[in-house]
Formats: C-alpha cells, sequence, structure tokens
C-alpha cells in the first residue's frame, strides 16, 4: 500500500479564470496551510477497474478523482488498477475547500505507486505539480511550502520571509451552489475581467515587495483589494453569483474598524465561500488576537 500526505493552500492573490487545462489567465500566490492536509492511500487490486473506498466524496467528485488517476496511469503507460482511499485531517465543516490538497496529494501518491512497481524513480515536485495542475489547478500550488507563486504551467516556491499564524472565521459550512469551476468559466462574462490579468500581476509584485520590505499594512490593503477584485467579477458576471452571506460582511466591517484603531491587524482573504481567512503576524498574534472581538 501507498499513502502521500499534501497540503491545502490560501491564495492572497486568487486563480480565477482559466484556460485549457487548467492554464490560469493570471499569476496567483498562495500561503500553505499545512494543518489542512489529505492524506491519500493507494492499493493494487485484481479487479479491472479503480475503485473508490471512502465515502467522503459526492459521486462527481470522485469521478473527478479516478479520472485524473487514469490520467497519470496514461502518462506512465500504466495497466493495473488500484483501491483509493482519501482522508481529510480536517473535516467538511471547517469550510475549507480541499480539492487542492486532494488532487495533489493523489498525484504524488500515484507517482509513487507507479515508480515503485515499474522501478522508476518518483518524478520531480515541479514535475508532480504541473500533473496535479490538470486535476484540479489550485492544487499545483500544494507541492511548494510555504509560498507559491503560480504563473502560467509553472508554480514555485517564492521567498518570503514572514511567519505567519493562520485562522479561519467560519460563517457557513454549507456546500457552495456555484464551484469553483464554474466561477472560473462565468466571470469570463464580467465587464470588469477586463485588465484583470494586469491588475493580478501588479497586486502580486506589489505584495511580495511589501512582504520583503516588512510593509504589513500594505500587504493588508492589497489581499484586501484582491478578494473584493474577484467577488465584484463573481457579482458582475451573467447570470451574476455570490458567497458572501451578511455574517460574512459584519466580521470584515469588524476587522476594517480594528485596524483602523489599531493600525496593525490580520491580513484578510475570502475564497469562493463566505468563510474568512486571517492571516496573522506570528510574532504579535497573541497580543493583538486577544484585543480583536467578532
Ligand atoms: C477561488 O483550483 O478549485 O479558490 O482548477 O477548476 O479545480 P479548478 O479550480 P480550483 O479554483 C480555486 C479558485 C479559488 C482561488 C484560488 O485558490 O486561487
Amino acid at each position: 500500500m501507498w499513502v502521500s500526505k499534501a497540503p491545502s493552500n490560501i491564495a492572497l492573490i486568487k486563480y480565477m479564470g482559466k484556460k485549457e487545462n487548467n492554464i490560469p489567465c493570471n499569476v496567483s500566490l498562495s500561503y500553505t496551510l499545512e494543518e489542512f492536509f489529505t492524506e491519500v492511500t493507494l492499493e493494487q487490486t485484481h479487479n479491472n477497474c479503480d475503485q473508490f473506498i471512502t465515502n467522503e466524496l459526492s459521486e462527481s467528485e470522485k469521478a473527478k478523482f479516478l479520472n485524473h488517476l487514469k490520467y497519470i496511469k496514461d502518462i506512465c503507460k500504466f495497466c493495473g488498477f488500484f483501491a483509493v482511499t482519501s482522508k481529510n485531517s480536517f473535516p467538511k465543516s471547517v469550510g475549507i475547500a480541499s480539492s487542492a490538497s486532494s488532487f495533489a496529494a493523489l498525484t504524488m501518491c500515484a507517482f509513487k505507486a507507479i515508480s515503485d512497481i515499474q522501478g522508476s524513480n518518483i518524478p520531480s515536485f515541479e514535475y508532480m505539480s504541473t500533473v496535479s495542475r490538470r486535476g484540479s489547478g489550485s492544487s499545483c500550488r500544494s507541492f511548494f511550502s510555504p509560498w507559491c507563486i503560480w504563473k502560467s504551467d509553472k508554480a514555485e516556491k517564492i521567498d518570503i520571509p514572514i511567519e505567519i499564524k493562520h485562522e479561519i472565521i467560519l460563517i457557513s459550512k454549507d456546500k457552495k451552489e456555484i464551484s469553483s469551476s464554474e466561477a472560473h468559466k462565468r466571470v469570463q462574462t464580467s465587464m470588469l475581467i477586463e485588465g484583470r490579468e494586469k491588475r493580478a500581476e501588479k497586486r502580486c509584485r506589489s505584495l511580495i515587495s511589501a512582504f520583503r520590505n516588512g510593509e504589513w499594512n500594505k500587504a493588508y490593503q492589497i489581499c484586501w483589494e484582491e478578494f473584493w477584485d474577484m467577488h465584484a467579477l463573481f457579482e458582475t458576471s451573467d447570470p451574476s453569483f455570490g458567497y458572501f452571506l451578511p455574517e460574512t460582511l459584519n466580521v470584515l466591517l469588524k476587522i476594517r474598524k480594528f485596524w483602523k484603531k489599531y493600525g496593525d491587524g490580520p491580513i484578510v482573504t475570502i475564497d469562493a465561500g463566505p468563510n474568512i481567512h486571517l492571516l496573522w503576524r506570528k510574532e504579535n498574534y497573541g497580543k493583538l488576537r486577544d484585543m480583536l472581538v467578532l
């Protein structure tokens, strides 16, 4: 039996809008969430099909997963079959999307198993990342820790000298009505999509330099603009859609007030859902966090 584990990640510059084979329309930058990981196991079977033997996923999610396994087997010209299990270190109820960690873990595990059986070397993380991207775009960033930059067909580690404490403000654990795959398509109908690539590129450059120069306040401002940019794309699509709930906005207003009062606070970002991610600087997490009442 083969086992692989991969972390989830949260993007501060968002992957939104894609071309063929999950090539992103714009650059993205993410922070790896080590505590939120997926563990995948593969075991060879004598049945003549791949099988899923865990029940955490819906039928369509399972099909997408097994399809990706088949894609890797085809690349490796491998004809055997596997029984697959996938388990998250975190419950669905924490509101973290598991597709990044699960596709990265599946990719690693499939290459590990097949290389072992075929007596070849496991490919590099760089290569596995590009293969994983085909399964789910954001999973290609989960190969590079703690910070990753992804542009076109290449994700890579980037040096950012800040220690982070990550926190999720859970607003709702309901499954989202519009999947991120659907969102990627729909945002193309928004008038605001024009210039999106350039805006993401510019913010990405400014964010990296803000981090490197210790300009935390500036980093917060850039990330704030960036998640609003993505959510504005959603709201101005045709037909429009959105993920914020009233409570999302309440928390955002409290955080903005907090920043105004103390001149410091957490970086805020929101993915395709209503839940809020906070990134604190580790060194002042305790002191500041105690003062934020949500
Ligand atoms: C909003 O990676 O889930 O989380 O490539 O279709 O599987 P597919 O999309 P996915 O998109 C994630 C979009 C996002 C922003 C981000 O993670 O950068």
